[in-house]
């Protein structure tokens, strides 16, 4: 059997985990392949709303087994106060021995940095992110299966200390106190060891079995690819399909359906290119529509039109089978729609995204505008400007679009094929 894959196409925050949610409720088996406690998902069902950072959205299924895979970063203290959200979590979370760990320190690296880039800052969630990759791509970083040994992990920690006594000095973060640490690393084994496990060779077997759908749940979106996104303005890991693979230990031949999540408009939280970013009105209606606050910081969202040129990007990067188009009721009661079709980019007019997004100015076309869309469940009662709208984005985004989504909650949720 082959795993499903869920994929943010835009700048992160596109619904992902409503949708992941929905159809974990069909699969036995949901991942993280990537990121960290950066990531918010925001459920919700019959009106209670569930925030989500590093437990996968399928928690909610309870016959659901939730995997981190070595892919995460994993901030144990973190983890720990989002798994007491949630009752007898024993057999339904794994984390893999190979995720690297965060430490407050990293949180403390990625502030002190994002001070030092003044008004060049990226914007970070200042969750630790960036440093704690770092470590890892520099071959210093400490594992979840090191958790087994302590005494080991805490000697390694003051070595690690010891080694980059400089850089931290210029930094201004203070090493940890040697006690302090222990202590706090005792902690987090007693709470955490026992999830710990090689999640490849499970997920392996999984497959092998057939018994249990497995879905992989992206975190972020393409555009903030560290490779494939607005570099330097991106997170340090690889969001698109490609990640799942390596997040997780399985191969291209493993990754069956792919299906990219869009937001009916764009959004961005932090700083770095956004062609479409609205400034006026049209911006701010969409923020307040869309009640556009970021799930994990609390920041407010930069609101702009839909751009299909990066969509179509993002769709092609990914390889998505089908798109979910969420939050069309956003656009309620606009009298026109816009969307991006192509950029003017150094005097001439493109239909693809250049590797440098800076100075791109997009060109759009206009629609007719709908009443409400809000809380419909069937593709024929939608309003004939949404279904124009809907079959305009298709065409523009070569992706059919087969899951369309009119409120936050589950039943509101428009499917235009039968899932398995
Ligand atoms: P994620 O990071 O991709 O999982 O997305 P977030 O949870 O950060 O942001 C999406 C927000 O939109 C959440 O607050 C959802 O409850 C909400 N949402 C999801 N789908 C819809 C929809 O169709 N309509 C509206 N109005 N809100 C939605
Ligand atoms: P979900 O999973 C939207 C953004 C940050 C910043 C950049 C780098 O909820 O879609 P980082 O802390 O990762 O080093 O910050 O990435 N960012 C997100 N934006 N949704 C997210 O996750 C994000 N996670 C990180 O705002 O611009
Ligand atoms: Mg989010």
């Amino acid at each position: 059997m082959k795993a499903d894959l869920i994929v943010g196409i835009q700048w992160g925050d596109e619904g992902k985990g409503k949708i992941v949610d929905l159809l974990a409720q069909n699969y036995g088996v949901v991942c993280r392949y990537q990121g960290g406690h950066n990531a918010g998902h925001t459920i919700v069902v019959d009106g209670r709303r569930v925030a989500l950072h590093l437990i996968p959205s399928g928690i909610l299924n309870p016959e659901a087994v939730n995997v981190i895979g070595n892919g995460v970063v994993v901030s144990p203290k973190a983890l720990i106060e989002e798994m007491a959200q949630f009752d007898n979590l024993e057999g339904r979370l794994l984390i893999s021995d190979k995720a690297h760990l965060i430490f407050p320190y990293h949180e403390e690296i990625d502030r002190a940095k994002e001070r030092l880039r003044g008004s060049k800052a990226i914007g970070t969630t200042g969750r630790g992110i960036g440093p704690a990759y770092a470590d890892k791509v520099s071959r210093q970083g400490h594992r979840m299966g090191e958790l087994e040994d302590i005494e080991k992990l805490h000697q390694k920690i003051m070595d690690y200390f010891e080694t980059n006594r400089p850089y931290f000095q210029a930094l201004g973060v203070e090493p940890p106190e040697g006690e302090r640490l222990k202590e706090e690393l005792k902690r987090y084994r007693e709470a955490l060891l026992p999830y710990v496990t090689d999640v490849t060779q499970y997920l392996w077997e999984v497959l092998e079995r057939g018994e249990r759908r497995v879905l992989l749940e992206g975190a972020q979106g393409t555009l903030l690819d560290i490779d494939h996104g607005t570099y330097p303005y991106v997170t340090s890991s690889n969001t698109i399909a490609a990640g799942a693979c390596s997040g997780l230990g399985l191969a291209p031949k493993d990754i069956g359906n792919v299906i990219g999540i869009a937001k009916a408009y764009s959004t961005r939280v932090g700083n770095g290119p956004f062609p479409t970013e609205d400034h006026g009105l049209d911006g701010e209606r969409l923020r307040r529509q869309g009640n556009e606050f970021g799930t994990t910081t609390g920041r407010a969202r930069r609101c702009g039109w839909f751009d299909a040129v990066a969509a179509r990007y993002a769709c092609r990067i990914n390889g998505c089978h089908e798109l979910a188009l969420m939050k069309l009721d956003v656009l309620d009661g606009f009298d026109r729609v816009k969307i991006c079709v192509s950029y003017r980019y150094r005097g001439e007019e493109i239909d693809y995204l250049p590797s440098d997004l800076e100075g791109v100015e997009p060109l759009y076309i206009e629609m007719e505008g709908w009443e409400s869309v809000q809380g419909i469940d069937n593709y024929r009662d939608l309003p004939k400007g949404a279904r124009a709208y809907i079959e305009k984005l298709e065409e523009l985004v070569e992706t059919p679009i087969s899951i369309i989504s009119t409120s936050p909650d589950r039943k509101d949720t428009i499917f235009r094929k039968e899932r398995p």
